[in-house]
């Protein structure tokens, strides 16, 4: 319920800018009041004198009227909201707001502000999947700004993929959630998680390594620290190593790896996400391997690194109450992961494919299968922040 809560609503220019509308009417039931703000390019997609009417206040949308500046003022009308809602966010809004950027009232009012800001964006998906997009998000998220969705489906421009703005019911449930405070099933409890790939040195400037993004350990670090866990988050050079809400501990290589987690220890619960190498290069030349040296290739010389996963599973004392692994295969995944997951002697693993016709490294999506004490099941194909979203889920139940 949003009983006297007052929610300055800036809708900038997208196709989404119509569910805005439904936004209002969402919040007004709810019991909250809404001043919506249009941007100029928001203002060809809905008509303000729409919104105006369904929200009962002017739509405002120029910074330099005088008399919206003497008779409210847009550092008055931004603080004396409880929550900022920029619902749809353009990727523009969203670049203007991470670098501090103030041309036209909407994003004015989002610098003059230390009230929350909460973001819905809604771009094209190669446009939210940007570097420059990734970067302002990261940013964002770093300076607190609360992001909802995007969600992934059909684009209005005919393409698929995650970009369009989270649908109305799921803002006002996060706007509810950001006043109510969700509820903290794993609060007290600390996790570990390990993400990414390592890297193995050959020399100083070589490296072996793999295809890991991260993706999914950032996914499930985030989740985990949503239901309320503290969350510390063990990562290899990865393109995702920027979860919200987790503390962040960056390595490269398996050894560091390994040293990490046990520094980390003792944990609740410990979730080993990375793609860890299983050998390094023996001995690592310590300077760079010169071509002219050698007639053929060099020859490589490999010792095995620790597995981190069956280390922890079957440490006699400090053991973490559920230690949960993952099984990248490919091919034969079910028989291969029950092997893999009676060999390491973990509490789950979540298996899946990661032949590259899958496009799982790197991808958005994956296809799970859920091992524990009672067998299998197949999860199906989801995204990896719904298989995040899930685990973390069946982690609070566990500790019910
Ligand atoms: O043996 P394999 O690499 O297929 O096992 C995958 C699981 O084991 C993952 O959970 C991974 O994080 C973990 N692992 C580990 N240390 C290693 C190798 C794998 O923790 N050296």
């Amino acid at each position: 319920m949003l009983h006297g809560k007052h929610i300055l609503l800036v809708i900038s220019g997208g196709i989404a800018a119509y569910k805005a509308q439904t936004l209002i009417r969402l919040i007004q039931k709810a019991g909250g009041t809404v001043q919506a703000i249009l941007t100029k390019s928001a203002a060809e997609f809905v008509s303000p004198l729409t919104v105006a009417a369904l929200s009962g206040k002017p739509a405002l949308t120029e910074l330099f009227d005088l008399t919206q500046e003497t008779e409210i003022g847009h550092i008055e009308l931004s603080r004396s909201a409880d929550l900022i809602v920029a619902a749809p966010a353009t990727a523009n809004l969203l670049a203007k707001l991470a670098h501090g950027l103030a041309d036209d009232l909407a994003s004015t009012c989002l610098l003059a502000t230390d009230t929350p800001i909460m973001t819905a964006p809604a771009m094209n998906v190669r446009m939210w999947e940007a570097a420059a997009t990734r970067r302002n998000m990261a940013t964002l998220r770093e300076n607190g700004v609360i992001v909802v969705g995007p969600d992934e489906g059909e684009m209005a421009c005919g393409e698929y993929g995650p970009g369009r703005m989270a649908e109305p019911e799921a803002i006002l449930a996060a706007i509810e959630t950001h006043f109510e405070g969700a509820p903290k099933p794993l609060a007290g409890r600390y996790v570990i998680v390990t993400s990414g790939p390592t890297r193995e040195p050959i020399d100083p400037v070589r490296y072996i390594s793999n295809a890991s993004s991260g993706k999914q350990g950032t996914a499930i670090a985030e989740a985990l620290a949503a239901l309320g866990a503290k969350v510390s988050f063990i990562t290899g050079p990865a393109e995702y190593a920027n979860p919200q809400g987790c503390d962040i501990v960056r390595v490269t290589a398996a050894r560091e790896m390994d040293a990490a987690v046990e520094k980390a220890l003792p944990a609740d619960v410990a979730v080993f996400c990375a793609a860890v190498a299983d050998w390094h290069v023996a001995n690592p030349a310590q300077t760079k391997i010169k071509k002219e040296a050698f007639e053929d290739p060099p020859p490589l010389n490999f010792a095995p690194n620790p597995d981190i996963l069956k280390r922890i599973s079957t440490l006699e004392s400090g053991r973490p109450d559920l230690v949960i692994g993952f099984a990248a295969e490919t091919g034969d995944l079910e028989a291969r992961a029950a092997r893999k997951f009676a060999a390491k002697g973990c509490d789950w693993l979540l298996a899946n494919d990661v032949s590259t016709h899958h496009g799982v490294f790197g991808g958005n999506g994956t296809d799970i299968v859920f091992f524990d004490s009672n067998g299998h099941e197949r999860w199906g194909a989801m995204t990896k922040t719904a298989v995040a979203q899930k685990l973390a889920q069946k982690v609070a139940a566990h500790f019910r």
